[in-house]
């Protein structure tokens, strides 16, 4: 467990308070044989977007260790140790053939299993291909991207399919505006810090960086400067993190979904006033995106995402991102970034890994501390040999997931205390409806796309 936070309690004190401690290093470090990177390796991750694999491997790093990923001549999707078995070399140069890719230096030619169908160098008696193995993992291509399982072989999971992947009239799109990859020089856990704290987004995206989130038409949401009410609530897959707001005649319940250990559904805003269906005092809405936050190493994380769209419909998610996502991405003018802050200045901005031994945890990171220790726990449970509590590993078939963006019409009550307790009420319904009938089983729900 970590010591108390030094409590500085005067003025001027900056003397008494200098010393920065270690990361966290049971929830942060991501390595092989560290109990974080253990953990994490008991769960699929995307690696790659498909239709990047042309005809040279592609160079990545994943928890920590140094990976070539590729597609063969036969469409075999490969993901093997970058240095070549033989003397080092980085596959990143191989060349890749029908079965496989081999080696520039000296010719090994490598399966997507990592067996050795080649060394031609070798005299003909030479048995190493028949004994010796080059490191290699799983992978599942879906929906154009590259998901691999780094984890022991025997622990291997089923690929989960959540509900919000095979949406009846729905296809999954990209998730990554522009089409850039979102490189971020921070651990992993800080984002995630971000996904489970719906109060940063009265602050960074509606007050201090003007409102950054826009509607479906495109106006900003006002309504987001009202930081609301807020609850935590646990579900199978981790948390549902809500914020519940009034806006005139209605209540809008948004419902963040965490999804232990790395994944966020996130609904998106709607339109105010809200345009509720004929005789229809409700709507709801399913989340629009799940993004994975994947650890490159300790000090950087990559981000992949699916996006939910009609068949046909424009990605403008991607080719036309509002500006909480444009600023979710670094490469900005250090001007701009400093007047205009997003969520990539605010979580690099926790210095590469946050130091959770200076942080003062208040009243409104009742998420932050409900995911860490979810976490933990799990790295524990994979440190004694047993599965982590929460997570998809558990799930065959296609998985219920509970993120939602829930609007009702209900006219304010007469104070604004008794109008918090009405929002409080609805709030907690909402939960324990979602729980009860996650909403890809209601026929009513929505997605929009913004
Ligand atoms: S270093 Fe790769 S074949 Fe020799
Ligand atoms: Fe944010």
């Amino acid at each position: 467990m970590r010591e108390k936070t030094p409590f500085l309690h005067r003025p001027y004190g900056g003397y008494h308070l200098r010393d920065v401690p270690d990361a966290d290093p049971e929830l942060t470090r991501v390595g092989p044989g560290t109990p974080g990177g253990e953990f994490l390796r008991r769960f699929w991750h995307p690696v790659a977007h498909g239709a990047d694999l042309k005809d040279v491997p592609i160079a990545i790093r994943i928890l920590g260790e140094d990976l070539v990923v590729f597609r063969d001549g036969r469409g075999k999707v490969g993901l093997l140790g970058r240095h070549c078995s033989h003397r080092g070399t980085s596959l990143e140069y191989a060349k890749i053939e029908g079965c496989g890719i081999r080696c520039c230096y000296h010719g090994w030619l490598y399966d997507v299993d990592g067996r050795i169908l080649e060394t031609p160098a070798e005299p003909e008696d030479s048995n190493y291909r028949n004994k010796l193995f080059h490191p290699a993992y799983p992978v599942h291509e879906y929906n154009g991207l590259v998901f691999a399982y780094m984890g022991p072989p025997e622990s291997q999971p089923a690929f989960p399919i959540l509900d919000t992947f095979e949406l009846p009239g729905y296809v999954l799109g990209p998730g990554e505006p522009l089409g850039i990859a979102n490189v971020k020089p921070c651990n992993w856990l800080q984002i995630i810090d971000n996904v489970v704290d719906p109060v940063h987004e009265a602050f960074l995206h509606a007050r201090i960086s003007g409102v950054q989130f826009l509607d479906e038409d495109g106006r900003p949401v006002e309504e987001l400067k009202d930081v609301g009410e807020f609850d935590f609530v646990e579900t199978p897959l981790g948390l549902l993190c809500q914020e519940t707001r009034r806006v005139k005649a209605s209540v809008w319940v948004r419902s963040i979904e965490y999804i232990y250990p790395n994944i966020a559904q996130i609904p998106m805003t709607p339109i105010f006033p809200p345009r509720y269906p004929e005789g229809k005092d409700e709507l709801c809405y399913i989340s629009f995106i799940t993004r994975w936050r994947v650890p490159i190493d300790d000090e950087n994380t990559v981000e992949f995402a699916f996006v939910r769209l009609r068949p046909g419909q424009e990605n403008t998610y991607i080719t036309n991102p509002g500006p909480v996502v444009r600023n979710n991405y670094g490469g900005r003018p250090y001007d701009e970034r400093q007047r205009f802050p997003g969520d990539y200045e605010a979580q690099i901005g926790q210095r590469a890994v946050a130091r959770h031994g200076l942080e003062h945890l208040a009243a409104t990171d009742r998420g932050v501390i409900l995911m860490r220790r979810m976490v933990r726990e799990g790295i524990r449970a994979v440190a004694r040999g047993e599965s982590p509590r929460h997570g998809l590993h558990h799930h065959q078939g296609v998985v219920r997931t509970y993120g939602n963006d829930t609007l009702l019409r209900v006219p304010p009550a007469n104070t604004k205390e008794d109008d918090r307790e009405v929002l409080r009420a609805i709030q907690g319904k909402v939960a324990a409806r979602a729980l009860a009938e996650p909403p890809s089983l209601r026929e009513d729900i929505r997605v929009y796309a913004r």
